[in-house]
């Protein structure tokens, strides 16, 4: 399938690793420029340089996605290199687990900052430009903790935020032929999951209540988001994409 998508210029949060580098690299293989937005600079980087060895159009940005300065400062540094953004992918998020009771309010913040508002100040940023040019796709990573996990109040609440967002988000510029819409992983295997410490158990875990038998990977996710970015996908929007393996 021919996703047409060659020449756009996609930004992609919270890239410099997992997931988002996943998507960076497959929108680069289509013939996208991708701008790897994220905190860790210098990583941010190394992908950056990775996609540009293998013939693709890279540029890392160090950005911190829940302050309007720092993204105010990244649109002008991308406006510079690559011109205006074409595909919006609001991927940064972390988790901060802990039973609601124990749970400080810290935690609750920078969960709901970095994938809420986070989301909201990119893609403020990128709407004018999408409108001038009547073209333009917004696609959040959500995940399966949307429907709730114990320990995760702040996490799921925030990634089902995303799917009201993206919703809402579709109903007010599809007219001018901007799309919006939300990809909810179940578990995929980054160094993110590795790091919580007892990835065996997850991996067994996961071939067991998933009915395909496996952990998500990188790429499954990254296809999933290709596909939405594409023109292939053109009336699709205000949906959720499950990247779950079949779990719910
Ligand atoms: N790994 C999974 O199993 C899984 C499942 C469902 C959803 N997700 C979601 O996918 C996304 C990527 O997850 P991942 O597993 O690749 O994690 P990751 O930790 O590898 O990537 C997240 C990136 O976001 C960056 N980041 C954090 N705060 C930021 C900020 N304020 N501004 C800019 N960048 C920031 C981090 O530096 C990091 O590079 C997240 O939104 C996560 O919630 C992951």
């Amino acid at each position: 399938m021919d996703l047409d998508i060659q020449g756009r210029t996609a930004v992609i949060t919270g890239a410099a690793g997992g997931i988002g580098a996943a998507i960076a690299s497959r929108l680069a293989r289509e013939g996208v420029r991708v701008v790897i937005v994220d905190l860790a600079a210098e990583a941010a980087e190394k992908v950056a340089a990775r996609i540009r060895d293998g013939g693709g159009e890279a540029m890392a940005v160090a950005a911190d996605v829940t302050s309007a300065d720092s993204v105010a400062a990244m649109m002008r540094t991308i406006a510079d290199g690559f011109g205006g953004v074409d595909i919006l992918v609001n991927n940064a998020g972390f988790t901060r687990d802990m039973r609601i009771g124990r749970m400080a309010e810290a935690d609750w913040d920078a969960v709901i900052d970095v994938v809420l508002k986070g989301s909201f100040l990119c893609s403020r940023a990128v709407m004018e430009g999408m409108k001038e040019r009547g073209w333009g796709r917004v696609i959040s990573i959500s995940s399966r903790a949307h429907l709730g996990n114990p320990g995760q109040t702040n996490y799921s609440a925030a990634k089902a935020g995303i799917i009201g967002f993206t919703k809402a988000l579709a109903l007010e510029s599809g007219r001018s032929g901007i799309t919006a819409n939300a990809v909810a992983p179940g578990i995929i295997d980054t160094e993110a999951v590795r790091n919580l410490g007892h990835f065996e158990k997850i991996e067994a875990a996961a071939r067991q209540i998933t009915p395909v038998q496996r952990l998500g990977r990188v790429e499954d996710v990254a296809d999933a988001v290709a596909f939405l970015a594409s023109e292939r996908a053109s009336y699709i929007t205000g949906e959720v994409l499950h990247v779950t393996g079949g779990r719910y």
